[in-house]
């Protein structure tokens, strides 16, 4: 079949190298696709938040017979609710399951409601309100915007002074637009060993009524070394996660991942696609600290090169709700994925800059994220560029490896983190 995948970063070149993989998957669309993926895909130049345009196109192009939703935008705008509307099939959660990452106010009272595991919160759309909370309770505090931020609107605060800047930040100056007509204003989890704790991205496929987590991975948020600097999209990652045992794992289905799919069942919202759970290791065990409704960009990067499986029938399967008759496969062994951003990313950063590829060990993939192709040569069109991705029997040999080859890539202002795959002592 003709499949068409929605979005243009690295998280899609990994989906659509995933796809390439399929025998049920003859040809690729990809809108917008960036130059790596229109080595796989043909590259559709529409603007997938306009999600009108989004079905017109699908409606023109009958050869096309399944959609991936990819971004998180799309998907908080109903996407998925007007391409099935149109009679197309879907993969990705409608509008009102989407909920779940567009309103982070939605998914702190599902997980009080339903007992799931969380931090302590209060939701704000008055300032005064917010600033008087504040004023009277603990630092640090973690301040929210309520909608999509890019992973950007999440402030925490050390003290008083920090936390009001911040709520004018996002609540008079807008700084993250309409995300911030309303603050979730929340209790900073402390780790179990360390400050701030051990977090874990676990992402998983359900159909609403059966639910199965891929590899559990580790992203690295911030923009420097040593978690330092700016938060960004994601700087890099490695799976496995050293910390996260069979022990941990049940604990997660239990608590969390099970009773997530039952409360949004419960409150009128099936929630088919996958299911991102960003969790917290605390002395009282696995937290949620956020919800996506969509595969990680650069977890997906990771996890999907260990999918034994055929990608292309379980997301299938997940459309017609028989998950539960699919066995999913990963291999054994480690990856890791390097993220080589833009000079002043998350920041400022300039594009147009022309990218020298070396010759790459064979087994190393490439993924692209922010990159096109200008007269026929390749440049950066993006904050975060490429993603070095490689395999190994450990972490460690995954990790070095990839810094090998990225010794063999080079760009004007290319900036990338030296320590993906330290953290929690994986790399030992
Ligand atoms: P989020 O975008 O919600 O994943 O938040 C970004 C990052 O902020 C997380 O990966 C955590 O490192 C940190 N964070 C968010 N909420 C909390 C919290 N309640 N306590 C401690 N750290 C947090
Ligand atoms: N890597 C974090 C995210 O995709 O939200």
């Amino acid at each position: 079949m003709n499949v068409l995948v929605i979005g243009n970063g690295g998280r899609e070149h990994a989906i659509v190298h995933a796809l390439a993989k399929s025998p049920l998957v003859d040809k690729m669309y990809c809108m917008k696709g960036n130059a790596g993926i229109a080595e796989l895909a043909e590259c559709v130049d529409v603007d997938y938040c306009d999600v009108k345009a989004v079905g017109d196109w699908v409606d023109a192009h009958p050869d096309v017979e399944y959609t991936v939703i990819a971004p998180d935008d799309p998907l908080a705008l109903g996407l998925a609710d007007e391409l099935e509307g149109r009679g197309h099939r879907v993969f990705g959660p409608n509008k009102a399951a989407a909920q779940i990452e567009a309103s982070k106010s939605f998914a702190k009272q599902l997980m009080k409601k339903y007992g799931i595991p969380t931090a302590a919160y209060e939701v704000f759309d008055d300032y005064d309100k917010a600033l008087a909370y504040v004023r009277g309770g603990k630092f640090p505090v973690v301040l929210k915007a309520d909608g999509l931020a890019l992973g950007k609107g999440v402030l925490i605060c050390e003290t008083l002074e920090e936390a009001e800047q911040g709520l004018r930040q996002i609540m008079l100056d807008k700084a993250f637009g309409a995300a911030g007509n309303k603050v979730v204003i929340e209790e900073f989890l402390q780790g179990k060993e360390f400050t701030p704790g051990e977090e874990v991205s676990v992402l998983t496929f359900t159909d609403g009524k059966t639910i199965v987590p891929m590899l559990a991975s580790c992203d690295h948020k911030r923009a420097l070394d040593g978690d330092k600097g700016l938060n960004t999209g994601g700087m890099g990652t490695f799976t496995p996660c050293p910390f996260y045992s069979q022990e941990i794992a049940d604990e997660v289905m239990q608590n969390i991942l099970l009773p997530t799919v039952h409360a949004m069942n419960a409150e009128g919202r099936p929630f088919k696609g996958v299911l991102y759970c960003g969790l917290m290791r605390t002395p009282e065990g696995m937290k949620v600290v956020e919800y996506n409704a969509r595969f990680g960009d650069p977890e997906t990067q990771v996890v999907l090169p260990m999918l034994k499986t055929d990608l292309m029938e379980i997301f299938q399967a997940i459309t017609d709700e028989r998950l539960a008759d699919i066995n999913i496969e990963w291999e054994q062994g480690a990856c890791v994925c390097v993220v080589l951003a833009s000079g002043g990313y998350p920041q400022k950063y300039e594009k147009g800059k022309p990218i020298e590829i070396g010759a790459l060990d064979e087994d190393v993939i490439l993924y692209h994220a922010g990159t096109a192709r200008k007269d026929g040569a390749l440049v950066t069109s993006g904050g975060r560029v490429l993603g070095v991705c490689a395999k190994g029997d450990t972490v460690a040999e995954a990790r070095k490896k990839a810094y090998a080859n990225i010794q063999k890539i080079k760009f004007e202002g290319m900036q990338y983190r030296s320590d993906i795959g330290i953290k929690y002592n994986a790399g030992v």
